[in-house]
């Protein structure tokens, strides 16, 4: 059985990106694979957080991946930090990653753009990722299309310590959906959709209300065109409402744009936003059954627990062949 590793930073609300990008795979992976799910709350301190909001994010991430179909009695549900061996093994690594490699990385320059004060740790973060995947020995790793940097930079710190310590860590592989891999935002459909975009209408959060959902799509931009088609470059807009609608509905592009053909913009908005209505009503009703119960403290703690047992086993090959400890 395959083993697979993914991870959500707990910065903000999840936004139907990172359920298109992420969660939904992690759902339909999670029965015939050896998953481990994690809310890396110690990437998410790479900027600035605030304590008392990062604990809330932290148990709404948890309560979001249940309420969203991940069984934790299939698939290991972790926090990042209550797993040490994840700081650890990240500093290791650290010793192994050039700083040219880093300097090279999108994320890190997209994040400390115009910034006057970048912390060392947004620098560092791909070696803290690199070890969150590595310690679980994973073979695949899903994501949105915004983490293939991030996951090359994996592959080659691995491919170096095994190299140079001999064979320690598995080599892992990415995967990407084919449709939803890149939610775009609604309001400048050639930037990606984020939770921390400060216009909030750009994004869709998996907790807005149906009313916040259906004006975010309607005043999604466009273009004047009033043709429903696929053409990402001159028709960004309608192109990712388009992408939206395929990955809600499971369905390929060419049937949603078959579908919508002689639609009217109006009316096609409408539709994906009644897909978007339908796709997190029931898992909102979930969530807030969870978020007020203790069931979810139990879970992650107990998902911890089986994380550590795995985690310390790799960590401990990878010190003993790097001549650590006594
Ligand atoms: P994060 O927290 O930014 O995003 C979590 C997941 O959601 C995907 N995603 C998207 N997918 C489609 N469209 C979008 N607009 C969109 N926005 C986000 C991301 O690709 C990701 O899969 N570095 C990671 C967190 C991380 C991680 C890991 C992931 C830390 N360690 C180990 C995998 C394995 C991040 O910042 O994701």
């Amino acid at each position: 059985m395959k083993t697979i590793f993914s991870g959500i930073q707990p910065s903000g609300s999840p936004t139907i990106g990172n359920y298109l990008g992420a969660i939904k795979q992690f759902v339909d992976l999670q029965h015939d694979h050896d998953c481990y799910f994690c809310i890396v709350d110690q990437h998410a301190i790479t900027v600035p957080q605030d304590p008392k909001q990062l604990k809330e994010n932290t148990r709404s991430l948890a309560a979001l991946y249940i309420a969203s179909g991940i069984d934790p009695n299939k698939a290991t549900l972790f926090v990042q930090s209550d797993v040490s061996a994840h700081a650890e093994l990240g500093w290791m690594l650290q010793s192994m990653t050039y700083m040219g490699e880093l300097e090279r990385m999108t994320q890190f320059k997209d994040k400390a753009d115009g910034r006057s004060a970048v912390s060392s740790a947004l620098f560092t973060y791909p070696t803290l990722m690199a070890a969150d995947i590595l310690l679980y020995q994973a073979n695949i790793v899903p994501v949105g299309d915004d983490q293939t940097q991030h996951l090359e930079i994996t592959r080659d710190i691995a491919d170096r310590f095994n190299n140079r310590f001999g064979n320690t860590f598995t080599i892992p592989d990415i995967q990407i959906p084919q449709v939803g891999a890149r939610v775009m935002s609604l309001q400048e459909p050639t930037k990606k959709m984020s939770k921390s975009d400060e216009n909030v209408r750009g994004f869709i959060s998996m907790l807005d209300t149906p009313k916040q959902m259906e004006k975010k799509v309607k005043s999604a931009v466009t273009d004047s065109d009033g043709v429903v088609a696929y053409d990402v470059e001159n028709k960004p807009g309608v192109s990712n409402l388009l992408s939206l609608y395929a990955a809600l509905t499971n369905q390929s592009i060419d049937a949603s744009v078959a579908h919508f053909s002689d639609k009217r913009y109006g009316d096609f908005k409408g539709e994906v936003a009644e897909a978007v209505v339908e796709t997190l009503n029931p898992i909102q009703e979930r969530y807030n059954e969870l978020i007020q119960s203790t069931e979810l403290d139990d879970i992650l703690t107990e998902g911890a627990s089986k994380a550590e047992n795995i985690a310390n086993k790799t960590l401990l090959a990878a010190k003993d062949k790097m001549g650590l400890g006594k």
